[in-house]
């Protein structure tokens, strides 16, 4: 475990490098499907973690969804801000809190942005969780609403801590 800001102590659960031992995703418009995904919440010294998420296809190995952001919290608080850039060409600006009695992050979109050539449908919202099961195993859901369809589940996956 690196030295991690003494903000960070609410969310200090967090800290390290995750990878998926299970996950799903799901929408009501596509087909169910299987990914393996790396994160990493990494300190180096400032109140924030630096965020980076890379998943890739559970067979093929070809890369899927990435996402690279900043976790901050307010010191001497349980309030927190997610700012991530998406690959596909969106940037979401989060907000949520921690709860330390469940060690659960809860994050809600605030803002959401895209590129100008981004391929429908159009993300209006998105509210995720995460939620430490054991020492060593996270869990995080995430829902989302497109322009099509209403706030759904997209995402649920459990991951091991690794370092
Ligand atoms: C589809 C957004 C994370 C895999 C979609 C769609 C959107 C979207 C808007 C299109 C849904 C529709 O057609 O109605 C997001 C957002 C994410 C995210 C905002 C994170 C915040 C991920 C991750 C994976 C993933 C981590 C897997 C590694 C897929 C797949 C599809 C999909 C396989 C179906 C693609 C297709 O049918 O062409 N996602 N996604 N997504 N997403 Fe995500």
């Amino acid at each position: 475990m690196s030295k991690i800001h003494e903000a960070l102590a609410p969310i200090s659960w967090l800290e390290g490098r995750w990878s998926t031992t299970d996950g799903r995703g799901y929408y009501p418009n596509i087909p169910d499907f299987t990914y393996h995904e790396d994160l990493e919440f990494l300190c180096i010294g400032q109140p924030m973690y630096n965020f980076l998420s890379t998943s890739r296809h559970p067979e093929k190995q070809t890369p899927m969804h990435q996402e690279r952001g900043f976790l901050r919290i307010k010191p001497g608080t349980n309030e927190l801000s997610f700012v991530v850039s998406h690959n596909f060409g969106l940037t979401s600006l989060e907000e949520g809190l921690c709860e330390t009695e469940t060690h659960q992050v809860i994050l809600e979109t605030v803002n959401l942005s895209r590129i100008s050539f981004a391929k429908p449908p159009f993300v209006k919202k998105i509210k995720r969780v995460f939620k430490l099961l054991s020492d060593d195993h996270l869990e995080a859901t995430l829902y989302m609403e497109t322009d099509t369809t209403p706030m759904s589940e997209h995402l649920k996956a459990v991951y091991k801590k690794i370092q």
